[in-house]
């Protein structure tokens, strides 16, 4: 089946012939009955119905659901990981990743090497040493360096490593990291996935072998997610193809017309052949995705001004939902970064992120045009 109608297709509840999946809103499950669902911390229908629609999407043999993305990823890690352990992440991750690798994961007595943005630095560490677990994601958070998954898992199997791939901004409509060699990939399901801004989840998916070790470490940590915000993925991940091939079309668009503008210095945007991973970007994606970054002329007031005059796309620190929204990484998603790793990663104060939403992309640009224009 292709992945337009795998997208759409549930299981028929066999019970009732529901065509959706039921919300099975309850903590435990009446004896003797209750043989394979005793718990719903541990197992509950709705929320494996999404693991299983994970694992089709990213044509893995197991997925798993979680209540945030950061459940996901600190459970992936701390099943992967003990005290001795070495892992290796990149600098330009979402900012909590980064934090729970290189502080928490420290604290434990893992041994965390943080590579700075770019395939070279990344290649040329992951050859250097020996790593448990190395965890990436495809395309990096803000400034969207996209990662040669091909080059890196070959590594990784020599190493004998775990490659776990954060393909949240890919989405498996742009990219299945399992495809170029990963182990494990995860997403913040809070995002393109769900597509509406109104669910928190998270997923992983990969070979049943180590996924049913982190779904034991779910069971055991209670990263488990609820069957309600559940039901909403499932629902808004119907229309993820659908939503997707419009947000990629829109944000090509506006990385265009922002590239052309005055009052705007510089443009990040995979699919621009000015980006430096224009080439990789070619080899590894679909699409390039709905996040752009720019740096307006000026510094953080001239940019917050911006986020604060736009008057269709919304400024909030989440992305990926139908609603385009546009955030300051430096006082928002990466605050926690210390100045020397924003520096390093290329986070300045007139740096803009914007997730481009369906709207349409002629009204997002006279919205960003009046508000560019407005700046002096
Ligand atoms: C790339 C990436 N991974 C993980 C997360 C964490 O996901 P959640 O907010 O669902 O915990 C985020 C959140 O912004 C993200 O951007």
């Amino acid at each position: 089946m292709k992945e337009g109608t795998n997208i759409v297709r549930e299981d028929i509840d066999e019970e009732t012939g529901a065509i959706t999946t039921p919300i099975y809103q309850t903590t435990a499950y009446s004896f003797p009955q209750g043989e394979k669902y005793r718990y719903s911390r541990e197992l509950n229908p709705t929320v494996l119905e999404l693991g299983k629609k994970i694992a089709t999407l990213e044509e893995a043999e197991m997925g798993i659901a979680f209540s945030s993305g950061m459940g996901a990823i600190s459970t992936t890690l701390l099943t992967i990981l003990k005290p001795g352990s070495s892992l290796l992440v990149t600098m330009d991750m979402f900012g909590r990743s980064l934090r729970f690798s290189s502080d928490f994961l420290r604290s434990w007595g893992v041994n965390v090497e943080v590579s700075k943005p770019g395939n070279e630095n990344l290649l040329e560490i992951a050859k250097s040493g020996k790593w448990n677990a190395i965890f990436v994601e495809s395309i990096t958070n803000p400034l969207l360096r996209v990662v040669d998954l091909d080059s890196l898992s070959k590594i990784s199997k020599e190493k004998g490593s775990v490659l776990i791939v954060d393909s949240t901004f890919a989405t498996p409509v742009n990219q299945k990291p399992l495809e170029f060699g990963a182990d494990i990939v995860v997403h913040s399901a809070s995002k393109f996935i769900s597509g509406h801004n109104d669910v928190i989840a998270g997923l992983a998916a990969g070979k049943a072998d180590i996924l049913s070790k982190v779904d034991l470490m779910r069971r055991t940590l209670g990263t488990s997610l609820e069957p309600s915000p559940a039901y909403l993925v499932i629902r808004g991940m119907k229309t993820l193809k659908v939503r997707m091939d419009v947000i990629n079309k829109n944000a090509e668009i506006i990385a265009e017309f922002l590239s052309d503008h005055s009052k705007v210095n510089k443009v990040y945007y995979p699919g621009l052949k000015s980006h430096p991973d224009h080439e990789i970007a070619v080899k590894m994606l679909k699409g390039f995705g709905g996040v752009v970054s720019f740096e307006v002329k000026g510094g953080k007031d001239e940019a917050i001004k911006l986020m604060k005059s736009t008057k269709i796309i919304i400024p909030a620190q989440s992305l990926g939902g139908v609603n385009s929204l546009i955030s300051h990484p430096v006082t928002m998603s990466h605050r926690t970064l210390t100045l020397d790793e924003k520096k390093t990663v290329g986070i300045t104060d007139s740096l803009l992120r914007l997730s481009v939403g369906i709207e349409d992309v002629n009204d997002l640009i006279d919205d960003l045009d009046r508000s560019l224009n407005s700046l002096s």
